[in-house]
């Protein structure tokens, strides 16, 4: 029984030409895109998608990362998507995500990640539907 789960590739991804690099990680998995889309963020939707951390100190510097270019939003299907997500996408900071891992290959930064994944299914839930409402 499929699951899905809400993937972002992020800003500095984008600016990066790392784009095709994680998607072809994701495809040779096995994983199924459902639902691909390029998008600028405004602030107020970065505030929804982000609702759990909108009073934390990190924000305000993430939110200007979030809405500062394109972005690109997937939903990927496949056998428990979102915990093996998680997994190919590596500890949230760069510096310490495992080698093998999307962050633990590109990334040097706490921010600067390049990949949003879903981390439950109550949360794959509620950014599919903010993201892709006519998923249903
Ligand atoms: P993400 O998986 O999108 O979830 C929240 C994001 O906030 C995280 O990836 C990082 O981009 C960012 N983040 C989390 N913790 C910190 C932190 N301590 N400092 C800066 N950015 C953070």
């Amino acid at each position: 029984p499929d699951e899905r789960t809400l993937v972002l590739i992020k800003p500095d991804a984008v600016r990066r030409g790392l784009v095709g690099e994680i998607i072809s990680r994701f495809e040779r998995k096995g994983l199924r895109i459902d639902a691909m889309q390029t998008r600028t963020l405004d602030g107020g939707f970065a505030d929804q998608h982000y609702a759990e951390h909108v009073d934390k100190p990190f924000y305000p510097p993430l939110k200007a990362f979030m809405t500062g270019g394109p972005l690109v939003a997937l939903v990927l299907a496949g056998d428990q998507v979102i915990e093996v997500v998680r997994a190919m996408i590596g500890a949230t900071d760069g510096r310490k995500a495992a080698a093998g891992t999307i962050r633990g290959d590109f990334s040097l930064s706490n921010r600067e990640n390049l990949v949003h994944a879903s981390d439950s299914t109550d949360s794959a839930k509620r950014e599919i539907a903010l993201w892709f409402p006519e998923l249903g």
